[in-house]
């Protein structure tokens, strides 16, 4: 097992009152395979991906990724658990305005002191395509290119686990195929497990397995 969630809970405050969005969630995912998890819009499917990511914290509950858990480490642990084994992708793709495309991808591996990053970021970006755009900065990328950028940034770690939000979400139709494609092929090639967010079945059912998002807790699709 690779990656655990155990009685996860999460509640937002808004003023006097709390919005309680995860309710005592439990998941788990096995080296190497491919999970959806669907949900309606507002069901909290960014909420779990951002804790299983340890973005934020939860307000109760554990997440462990390859037998560690998140509240059991120090800030600095955390960063490098999470840095080392987990490529995040977001719906808004989330560059730096300021890094080329080929600086986005080889600084996401410089923080992480992996080794030969200019190398390894030249050849992530050959392989989404995209070798004749190293040097644009994203205002200067079409959105299909901008995610498929940040596709080849989470994986300059070789991480174990792809985090997906929703990859395809602010895309038209073509380029959403593309990317969606790409980051398939590339969890096959790379033999890393996935969790991909989605609102569309037909996506879900690329993956090995599908849980519904739904009240604050995952069921069976
Ligand atoms: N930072 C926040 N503060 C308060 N409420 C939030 C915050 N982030 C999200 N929410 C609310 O939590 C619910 C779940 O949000 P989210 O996890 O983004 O859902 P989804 O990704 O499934 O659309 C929504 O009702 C949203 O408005
Ligand atoms: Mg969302």
């Amino acid at each position: 097992m690779i990656l655990s969630v155990e009685n996860l809970s999460h509640e937002y405050k808004q003023g006097d009152n709390k919005l309680q969005i995860l309710k005592g969630l439990n998941l788990k995912l096995e080296d190497g395979e491919t999970l959806s998890i669907m949900g309606k819009s507002g069901s909290g499917k960014s909420t779990l991906l951002n804790l299983l990511a340890g973005l934020m914290k939860p307000t109760s509950g554990e997440v462990n990724i390859l037998g560690s858990s998140f509240s059991k480490l120090s800030d600095k642990k955390r960063t490098k658990l999470r840095g080392r084994n987990l490529g995040v992708i977001f719906q808004q793709f989330h560059l730096l305005p300021h890094l080329t495309a080929l600086e986005n991808i080889s600084f996401a591996g410089e923080i992480n002191d992996i080794d030969d990053v200019l190398a390894k970021a030249k050849k992530l970006l050959e392989r989404v395509g995209l070798s004749h755009r190293a040097d644009h900065f994203p205002h200067e990328l079409s959105g299909g290119e901008m995610q498929r950028v940040a596709v080849a940034r989470a994986l300059i770690t070789s991480p174990k686990i792809i985090l997906a939000d929703e990859p395809s979400g602010s895309l038209d139709e073509k380029n959403a195929n593309e990317v969606i494609d790409l980051i398939f092929e590339l969890v096959e090639e790379k033999k890393t497990s996935l969790v991909f967010v989605t609102h569309d079945e037909d996506l879900s059912k690329r993956c090995n397995r599908s849980l519904i998002l739904d009240g604050g807790s995952l069921r069976e699709s």
